[in-house]
């Protein structure tokens, strides 16, 4: 890339791509006709609701979804996600000025950025984190400030060690729970403490939710616009990839303050139409589904936990149970230290394909993640083949 003279400076400074060199190594173990058990990806393995399916290929019939979707045409969808959320945190939100779709979270996140800081302002941002985010911060020029989420801290950043001159210059701090790639998940104290940081120090809180549903027993994920203080100067990412299997649709939503929605619709308007209507439609039907839908699909995904972080503790791979998100994050095996070079020849020798911790960051080295996107039969498979290529 440094030598590709077309290449602007944000785009040399994006950081590389694990999962280019994720699919490098899965190339070469399909070429040598290996099976590939691919749990890198965070990419569901289940189906969209079919109330979700039918609606989107009814509207592939009706004209009125062919056009550009402007603003006021998203209207139908912002009122459902305005009633998932009143239903899910029982708070009053306003789908004409507190809520906006997305084409996916991913994309909302980038745009939010553009739309709410300038190049040089400083952002609080986790490490480990959602690798996107690094390219968003890179390509916004923004100036990191690192939160590091540590173990011994419950993979929660620790307020108390932000630097009260950092605090004070920045302009935005970035929290996502349940967690990618930590599988950690956060109190509703950690939630009101983390609100209150931001508000006391001017800071706007974003935090990425698409793991709102993907929890596990008793759990539920706090909401940050529920804390005290309500939407003012925070603002939360939603998705249609993981709560509804929906990943290749592209459909999301933001949900806060007024006037950071306003300024993020100010920028998206001149970048993008808005996501195709049928898929709006597939997402209003999604939404309306019963909560004992995601609460199934979750199941799922808990029952896979529980077999893959079984096996890998009989296996002698000391894992802890996560009690959210779609991940299994652990240690690497004893006696490794380098991710990279792991997952590499993992995946090279065996086929099976897991996310290097450092490439989520600094402080992922010495991790790997599972992603639960395979049945449990596969997912013990993989295991079995994993212990066979260490020892
Ligand atoms: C924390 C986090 N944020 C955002 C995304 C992207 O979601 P979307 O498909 O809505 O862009 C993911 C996907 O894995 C994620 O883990």
């Amino acid at each position: 890339m440094n030598e590709n003279r077309w290449a602007s400076r944000r785009a040399k400074a994006m950081p590389v791509d694990m999962f280019a060199t994720m699919d490098a190594a899965k190339s070469q173990a399909r070429a040598r006709g290996l099976e590939i058990i691919d749990l890198s990806l965070g990419a569901s393995d289940l189906h969209p609701p079919a109330s979700a399916l039918r609606a989107l290929r009814e509207a592939t019939d009706d004209p009125a979804t062919y056009g550009y979707c402007l603003h006021a045409c998203t209207q139908p969808f912002r009122e459902a996600a305005a009633r998932w959320y009143g239903e899910r945190y029982r708070c009053e939100v306003d789908p004409e000025t507190q809520v906006l779709p997305l084409i996916g979270s991913q994309e909302g996140f980038a745009n939010l950025l553009f739309a709410t800081t300038d190049p040089g302002d400083t952002i609080l941002l986790p490490d480990p984190g959602f690798p996107s985010y690094f390219g968003a911060v890179a390509v916004a020029g923004l100036d990191v400030v690192p939160t590091p989420l540590l173990a011994e801290n419950g993979f929660l950043p620790d307020l108390s060690a932000i630097g009260t001159e950092d605090a004070r210059r920045a302009r935005v701090m970035v929290i996502s729970y349940p967690n990618n790639p930590t599988a950690a998940v956060a109190s509703d104290a950690f939630m009101r403490e983390v609100a209150e940081f931001c508000a006391d120090n001017d800071i706007l809180l974003v935090h990425d939710f698409p793991y709102v549903d993907l929890v596990f027993g008793d759990y539920e994920a706090p909401s940050v616009l529920v804390q005290p203080g309500g939407l003012r100067g925070r603002i939360e990412l939603y998705s249609c990839s993981k709560s509804f299997h929906m990943g290749g649709f592209r459909l999301g939503w933001a949900i806060g303050d007024a006037e950071v929605i306003a300024a993020l619709a100010r920028v998206k308007g001149s970048i993008d139409f808005n996501q195709y209507l049928g898929i709006q439609r597939a997402a209003i039907a999604a939404l309306a589904e019963p909560r004992r839908r995601v609460r199934q699909d979750a199941a799922e995904f808990q029952a896979r936990r529980d077999v893959l972080v079984e096996t890998l503790n009989q296996a002698g791979w000391e894992t802890p149970l996560p009690k959210a998100s779609l991940y299994v994050w652990t240690r690497l095996p004893s006696g490794l230290s380098d991710s990279f070079a792991f997952t590499v020849n993992l995946a090279r020798e065996t086929g099976i394909a897991l996310a290097p911790g450092r490439g989520f960051g600094v402080q992922g080295e010495g991790f790997v993640r599972f992603a639960l996107v395979r049945d449990a039969e596969v997912l013990k498979r993989a295991v079995e083949r994993i212990h066979a290529f260490l020892d």
